[in-house]
């Protein structure tokens, strides 16, 4: 029987990190088959992704634009086009499938620029089409029960928050190993390919991302260093945010942060209690309740299985990880594609979307724009 969604995808070869990542998770929930793609603006790349996927040849193609058209012009073209190419392609390849009807989920950080990321929500807004991004960490269960609990007022009125992202993968800039290899990602360093950020873009916005989602809060003014190191850009940055309510919170990204892979740690403060999550035990969330002793709530437990608990996949115990946090944006987002094919009211969707891109963009430039400016405020 034919899926009942057909998607492509631009960027993502089987070299590359996240495409696969992605595929993966869309596949675990078997409602979407890929039938098209620019996997890479390598040729062999991408025909070598294509055959991998069974992705017939008529539809793969060398040049995006030529996907948009022909994959718009027929009958049975993609519902929805996965943008998992560098940075600097984002806006366009995203502006092109939009222009011709098609919905999209891209990567983080959503374009370079502010404007070019208000256009893209005014274009998915007029063309009504759904617009996702693949803020990862908002996938995960324990999330969702931070994001309840905290609505539900198990901690009281937010007080604070402190949140941090600390990578290592990038500690040779500090000073440099003759004979290491180069990693792959290295476009992240060089400003044609990412942006005017480096490590704010690529793991800040995650942090801004992830407290906003579980909170609700909205930076009003944030002041920032970001250290380059003497490189082009950003490797390590401290940020001071003002919510729009006068609450503070403090935010540490860092690719130079020796002992740590990929830390993401959000802390939560109330009048009533607090909330820890560590993306490295996703499957766990710290609760300490005022004068009361921590606990280690898990994902699958009894109390968490009417609303977030939908998210948990298999019993606890059993880890689940990245993959199905990907695939939980990609499942609610393909839900309300097919809701909203059947003409049904998609707005309380849970993903993602465009417009939390374009909070990511307004986030990157206060940040790097405080930086340059003496540690400033900055409004968003
Ligand atoms: N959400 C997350 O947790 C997460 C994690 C990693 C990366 N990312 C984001 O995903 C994006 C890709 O990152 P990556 O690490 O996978 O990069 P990568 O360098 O590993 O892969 C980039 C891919 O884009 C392809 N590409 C380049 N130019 C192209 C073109 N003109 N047409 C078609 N394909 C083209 C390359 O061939 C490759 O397949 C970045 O924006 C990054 O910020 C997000």
């Amino acid at each position: 029987m034919a899926k009942q969604i057909r998607y492509g995808m631009v960027g993502g070869d089987l070299h590359a990190f996240i495409g696969e990542v992605h595929r993966k998770a869309i596949n675990f929930d078997t409602r979407a088959e890929l039938v098209a793609g620019c996997f890479s603006n390598i040729p062999e790349y991408n025909v070598e992704t294509a055959e991998a996927y069974c992705v017939n040849g008529s539809r793969v193609y060398d040049d995006y634009k030529e996907m948009a058209a022909k994959e718009s012009a027929r009958e049975d073209g993609i519902d929805f086009v996965s943008i998992a190419t560098p940075n600097f392609l984002h806006y366009e390849v995203a502006k092109e499938f939009l222009s011709h009807g098609i919905n999209v989920v891209c990567e983080k950080p959503l374009c370079f620029e502010i404007e070019q990321g208000e256009e893209l929500v005014k274009l998915a807004k007029d063309k009504g089409l759904l617009f996702g991004i693949t803020y990862t960490y908002t996938g995960y269960t324990m999330t969702k029960v931070m994001k309840e609990m905290i609505a539900e007022g198990k901690i009281g009125k937010i007080a604070s928050v402190s949140a941090e992202y600390a990578q290592d993968w990038l500690i040779n800039e500090l000073s440099p190993v003759e004979g290491a290899q180069e990693n792959l990602s290295v476009w992240r360093k060089d400003p044609k390919y990412s942006g005017i950020s480096n490590c704010v873009g690529d793991i800040g916005t995650h942090i801004e991302n992830y407290v906003h989602y579980v909170t609700g809060l909205k930076i009003k003014r944030l002041l920032a260093t970001a250290n380059t190191y003497g490189h082009a850009l950003d490797l390590n940055s401290n940020i001071i945010v003002e919510y729009e309510n006068g609450v503070n919170g403090a935010y540490w990204c860092s690719q130079i942060a020796m002992g740590h892979l990929n830390g993401l740690v959000v802390r939560v403060f109330g009048e009533l209690g607090s909330l820890e999550w560590q993306q490295e035990h996703p499957d766990y969330l710290r609760f300490t309740p005022k004068g009361g002793a921590p606990q280690m709530l898990s994902r699958g437990d009894g109390y968490i299985k009417e609303k977030a608990g939908a998210s948990s996949r298999i019993p606890v115990g059993h880890p689940e990880g990245l993959y199905i946090a990907f695939a939980n944006i990609y499942r609610n987002f393909i839900s309300a594609l097919i809701d909203k094919k059947n003409g049904k009211d998609v707005s309380g969707a849970d993903f993602p979307t465009v417009s939390d891109g374009l909070s990511g963009v307004k986030f990157i430039h206060a940040v790097i724009g405080s930086a340059k400016n003496n540690s400033s405020w900055m409004e968003l």
